[in-house]
């Protein structure tokens, strides 16, 4: 049982919220790029390296293996935040762009011509590139699903696209610019349907809901540790055992490899195949008190916390004239993407940045979907667990001024 959400006290474990930007309270609404870290993340990486430091894997003394052990713990760690069966199912990478780079490379080595790959329009960069070598590499064809006016996945146009020729599905759990939160259980199993494999991009479905592999029956899962209050440079890849295990390697090196020869190679078992080289160790770590920071705040409080500060902002910028807000789906997490009439956003940015207001302006790596909606950049409010209804009211008061400013 997870104790009773109180913002104020969870505040309190953030030591960056202290800070004040232009001698203004820090109203930071970047969360959907980075989250902050809990003071409890950056003790455990303090302690990992002041205790627990070593190269993990390789060696036989003291420190070797209290690193391993502590490194292998967080891989548990990361199994059971996904409730994947087996940790041996979660493969430690960079980031998401890694990981979902790392899955296409691989499943793209027995990619012929014409095999098709479906996307969503509202896939990040990291979520369509990696397909884009596919396309450009092996003659792979990619396939679209749209969303309507209000940023619903077109599930219609989506039974369409799959086709025989179908090998992967890769769709966003939740948009980093709409919030929309498709519906990918159903999804999956559209695609498992067509013979087809469903990687899902978590990096921000990871930070705002339950995430279940195995009940979405997912077959690849990507997240990434910074935007889930954890250190940058780390990331996983949760695939299927039985997948992974027939899956060629990505990056060669150490560790990945079972024997090397003058003329021959072969490897490791997942997941240490695809962990070729020295690993983000101590990101790692991080990334595992992180997350059990996260489920000790409970992940049902944080997302009925978040709820009502994306409710509180939709309800304070609808309200203004000048605000267009992008994404309205009834299936959406706490990430509002709004314009300002007359001004970029980037400009809109600039602004309120001077008072203490933090978001992002640009086109959040997602260029296919904002050319969707007619726009060439927006700003996001993107919310996390320690943010505040007087936090919304900051930045829509911020806003009326910028909107002053512009018109
Ligand atoms: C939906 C989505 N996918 C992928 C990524 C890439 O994450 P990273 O840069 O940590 O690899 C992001 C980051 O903004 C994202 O929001």
């Amino acid at each position: 049982m997870s104790a009773p959400f109180d913002v104020a006290r969870l505040r309190a474990d953030f030591p960056i919220l202290a800070e004040r930007p232009y001698g203004k309270p820090l109203v930071y609404l970047d969360n959907g790029a980075s989250a902050q870290k809990p003071r409890v993340v950056i003790d455990r990486m303090v302690h990992a390296y002041e205790h627990e430091y070593s190269n993990v894997h390789r060696g036989l003394h003291y420190l070797a293996n209290a690193a391993t052990e502590a490194f292998e713990g967080a891989r548990e760690k990361v199994r059971f935040f996904l409730n994947a069966a087996s940790s041996d199912e979660i493969v430690f990478t960079r980031s998401a762009t890694e990981a979902i780079n790392l899955a296409a490379a691989s499943l793209g080595q027995s990619i012929g011509e014409g095999d098709e790959i479906v996307l969503s329009i509202m896939e990040h960069h990291s979520n369509i590139v990696p397909w884009h070598f596919l396309r450009e590499r092996k003659g792979a064809v990619i396939k679209w699903v749209g969303v309507d006016d209000d940023g619903n996945f077109r599930f219609d146009e989506y039974e369409r696209a799959l086709s025989k020729r179908t090998k992967i599905v890769a769709v966003t759990h939740m948009s980093n610019v709409l919030g929309t939160v498709p519906p990918v259980k159903e999804i999956i199993r559209a695609a498992h349907a067509h013979g087809a494999l469903a990687l899902i991009d978590g990096s921000q479905g990871a930070v705002h809901l339950d995430v279940d592999v195995r009940d979405l029956d997912a077959d690849f899962y990507a997240f990434t540790g910074h935007k889930v209050y954890g250190p940058t440079g780390i990331g996983a890849l949760y695939g299927k055992k039985r997948l992974l295990e027939a899956m060629p390697p990505f990056n060669g090196g150490g560790e990945m490899i079972e024997t090397v020869t003058m003329d021959s190679v072969t490897y490791n078992a997942p997941p240490h195949r695809f962990e070729a080289g020295t690993p983000p160790i101590v990101q790692a770590i991080g990334l595992g008190a992180a997350l059990d920071y996260m489920l000790e705040v409970g992940r049902d409080n944080i997302r009925a916390h978040e709820n009502a500060l994306r409710d509180h902002a939709h309800e304070r910028l609808g309200a203004m004239n000048s605000i267009r807000i992008l994404g309205k789906a009834p299936e959406k997490g706490a990430i509002v993407s709004f314009e300002m009439k007359g001004a970029h956003a980037h400009d809109v940015a600039t602004v309120i940045d001077r008072s203490g207001v933090a978001v992002r302006a640009g086109t959040h790596c997602a260029m296919p979907l904002l050319a969707r909606f007619g726009a060439t950049s927006t700003c996001r409010a993107s919310f996390a667990m320690y943010n505040t209804l007087e936090e919304v009211d900051a930045l829509a008061e911020a806003l009326a001024r910028a909107e002053a400013l512009f018109s």
